[in-house]
């Protein structure tokens, strides 16, 4: 029977998730896995705070360096998000020779390379399920399942706060504010959730994503990030007529020796795999070389799922612990050189195009005109009232065009006195 004594940081709602699970299933994992998992300390910011589980007043410290430096912990499970603090504990334990399994994509997706090479040369395991897909088996999916493909593109819906309440928006018409204090309440949005609806969180998980995928390192500050709040009800319901469904998505594609790497609102066909997944659920769609589409799909967010996945980390660190064999389970694939990320102005996409329109004779001939000088060729259009003189919505649907000529366009088309108020542009994937 394999012993792993773990040192906890933090037990928030994922550390809760996870200490509810160690209980719940002792017996199960000493039966069927061979492990016995022995919390040592847990560190908390309160030894007094009411907390939604019950934990021994004695496993409780509120000082996380003498977790991190406890001889008696083979395994620091940090928990606590954020990277200051974080970046502390986590380099500490690895100089004090700990494995280190953690949620923290922030932490990893800007300073990796650092922690990455630090364990690597402390010959540790530094394992990182739950910081990507919540419960989703992806990273290990990635490391062996896939492990014989060439990576050619990422498609993923994984923020699943943003996911939920565009989710609730378009089916429920439930307003933006509502559905996020609802995804709030059910413990999917980060402590600041401006991260889930700004894009950030997924712009996270995408650098962690690309850098297994595609074998190298990418800055995370050259990720272009874009979130859901300048989405508006009427994108949503204009996209269904049209015969799609917005959808928060992490794009990453090999193109011409650079990867395009980016978060952005996406209007997606409905019949599109990933159009269909709703709620909190996470999906990522990878394209191999060899094994063409897989899917990668389950809950993205919340306690359990998530610990989960922390679990996931913990049982093959307890195997590798008894094995030599590193093979692809090796999270160093990671060290390999840079990749470079393609410019923004440089991709070709499909785009959705809204404006705001003074109805009278001409307007849609001179805004057509403008897109067509700049190459922009259109593929639908509709206007749906009408009240002549009045400011009705204009919607465009384009063929592939340049990011640099849409952005050009469209301010050449803002300073037109039939345009009123501010546009929307929003790239379409077709899949
Ligand atoms: N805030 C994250 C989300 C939690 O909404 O997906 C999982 O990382």
């Amino acid at each position: 029977m394999e012993n792993l004594r773990l040192g906890i940081l933090g037990l928030g709602q994922i550390g809760a998730g996870l200490y509810t699970i160690l209980q719940r299933k002792k017996a199960y994992f000493r039966r069927e896995i061979g492990v016995n998992f022995d919390i040592r300390k847990i560190a908390v910011k309160s030894k007094t705070k009411k907390r939604t589980v019950r934990v021994p007043k004695g496993l409780l410290t509120t000082n996380a360096l003498s977790v991190v430096r406890d001889p008696e912990v083979d395994v620091v499970v940090e928990l606590i998000g954020g990277t200051r603090e974080a970046k502390k504990l986590v380099m500490e334990a690895l100089r004090c020779g700990k494995h280190v399994v953690t949620a923290n994509k922030a932490l990893l997706a800007e300073c990796g390379d650092e922690i990455f090479s630090l364990a690597y040369r402390k010959g540790l395991w530094l394992f990182f399920e739950a910081s990507v897909g919540g419960g989703i088996p992806v990273m290990k999916a990635l490391r062996e399942g896939l492990a014989a493909n060439r990576i050619d593109s990422i498609h993923s819906i994984i923020n699943g706060t943003s996911n939920y309440i565009l989710t609730k928006m378009t089916d429920e018409g439930w307003d933006f504010e509502e559905a996020l204090i609802e995804a709030q309440k059910k413990g999917y949005a980060e402590a600041d959730p401006t991260l889930d609806i700004n894009g950030t969180d997924a712009a996270h998980k995408l650098a962690i994503l690309i850098r297994f995928a595609f074998g190298g390192r990418v800055r995370y500050s050259d990720i272009y990030c874009e979130g859901i709040s300048r989405i508006r009800s009427e994108d949503i319901a204009f996209a269904e007529e049209f015969g799609y469904r917005i959808k928060l998505l992490a794009i990453a594609k090999r193109s011409g020796g650079r990867v395009e790497a980016r978060v952005q609102p996406t209007l997606l066909p409905k019949s599109h795999i990933l159009a269909n997944v709703k709620g909190s659920f996470n999906a990522v769609l990878v394209r191999g070389d060899e094994v063409g589409d897989s899917l990668l799909y389950g809950r993205g967010a919340g306690p359990f799922p998530t610990a989960s996945a922390v679990l996931s980390d913990l049982v093959d660190i307890a195997k590798l612990r008894t094995s030599s064999f590193e093979g692809t389970m090796s999270p160093m694939r990671a060290l390999r050189g840079r990749l470079k990320v393609k410019t923004m102005s440089s991709i070709l996409s499909r785009y959705y195009l809204r404006f705001r329109v003074v109805d009278r004779p001409g307007v849609l001939g001179r805004i057509s005109q403008v897109l067509g000088s700049f190459r922009i060729s259109i593929s639908d259009c509709v206007q749906k009232e009408r009240s002549a003189g009045s400011v009705v919505p204009l919607i465009m649907l384009t063929h592939d065009s340049h990011e640099r000529d849409v952005h050009n366009a469209m301010r050449a088309i803002g300073k037109l006195n039939i345009v009123r108020g501010k546009s929307q542009v929003i790239r379409i994937e077709e899949g």
